[in-house]
């Protein structure tokens, strides 16, 4: 039974994952904080807390307000910033069987390109997740990722900067994400990650207050769930890059869901936080399905949902 995946068929080096489970950026903190939870060297991947060129203490509290099947938050990209990343994440990251992808996020064009060419080169980094999706900060995040030029633009700089895998992470709240995911492509993405959080509020109405604190927040967990599935299985149809799903997945069930639309590998975000055992749990029962099942290689599974409902 083969569970590898290759997730940057383009790259020279590739992107060559153990298994298709990945850890989702803000959930699994800098990979450290699951050692004592669960076999952190089983995962696919793990991809590290979204990572500003300077440290942030994010937005006040409160910062989450739980919604039915679902979960606001409003961050604001809490992180120790790059310089303690490199200095003291990475060399841990090195000795580890699991790669470590680095989420980062810029404020412009110019923040991103610093973020990017300081990661060249620095040992412990597997690849960059271009985080252009973050409902949750008032300068730049979202935005790049809400316009084709400007998502390929960001996209194109960040590959001048650094020669690492790169995948670009995209936002739900775009218009047309399709086109979003092809200027990416365009410049140089080897792969997608789909969705971040979409844009929520709730309203405490005892309280008279907008929740979470930011007056809004990113809305995850299996409420958010069809949305991600709709979002993959248009994306990965359009574009020849491997698709990484995310968006409600909390059991084997939902990551072979992703699959079926398209995916060739899952993140796991807020399910983390419910169930630490959750990505393991998630691994656990892809390996199940496929040695019930007789499927010899996880990609078989990748889009066998395109040729369902033809009517
Ligand atoms: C508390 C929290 C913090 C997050 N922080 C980041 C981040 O720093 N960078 C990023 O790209 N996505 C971030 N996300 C988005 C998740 O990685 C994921 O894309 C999203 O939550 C949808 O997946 P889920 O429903 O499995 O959580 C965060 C999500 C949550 C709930």
């Amino acid at each position: 039974m083969n569970l590898e995946v290759q997730l940057a068929p383009r790259h020279p080096r590739g992107l060559r994952l153990r298994n298709p489970v990945i850890a989702a950026s803000g959930t699994f903190g800098y990979g450290e904080e699951f050692e004592g939870v669960i076999d952190i060297q089983r995962l696919g991947a793990i991809v590290c807390k979204g990572t500003t060129l300077k440290a942030r203490e994010g937005n006040p509290q409160p910062r989450l307000a739980e919604t039915p099947c679902g979960l606001l938050n409003s961050i604001g990209l809490e992180n120790i910033g790059l310089g303690r990343l490199i200095s003291e994440k990475a060399p841990v990251w090195a000795g580890w069987k699991t790669p470590v992808i680095v989420n980062i996020a810029g404020g412009s064009l110019a923040e991103y390109r610093k973020l990017a060419s300081s990661l060249e080169g620095v040992v412990g980094v597997a690849a960059l997740e271009l985080n252009i999706s973050c409902p949750n900060v008032r300068s730049g995040g979202m935005e790049f990722g809400m316009k084709p030029d400007l998502t390929a633009r960001v996209t194109a700089a960040v590959r001048q900067a650094n020669s690492l895998p790169l995948i670009v992470k995209l936002s739900p709240n775009a218009g047309d994400i399709v086109s979003i995911a092809r200027a990416a492509v365009r410049e140089g993405a080897d792969a997608l990650c789909l969705i971040n959080t979409l844009k929520g509020m709730a309203i405490d109405l005892a309280k008279k207050r907008r929740l979470p604190g930011f007056g809004s927040g990113g809305l995850s967990g299996p409420a958010i769930k069809p949305v991600a599935l709709y979002q993959v299985y248009s994306v990965s149809g359009a574009v020849d890059v491997p698709v990484i799903g995310c968006g409600g997945i909390e059991c084997g069930r939902d990551a072979l869901e992703f699959l079926a639309a398209g995916a060739a590998a899952v993140e796991v975000g807020t399910a983390s936080f419910t169930n630490p055992r959750a990505t393991i749990d998630i691994l656990d029962g892809l390996e199940k399905h496929m040695a019930e099942n007789d499927v010899r290689d996880v990609g078989e599974l990748t889009g066998v949902a395109r040729a369902w409902n033809i009517v």
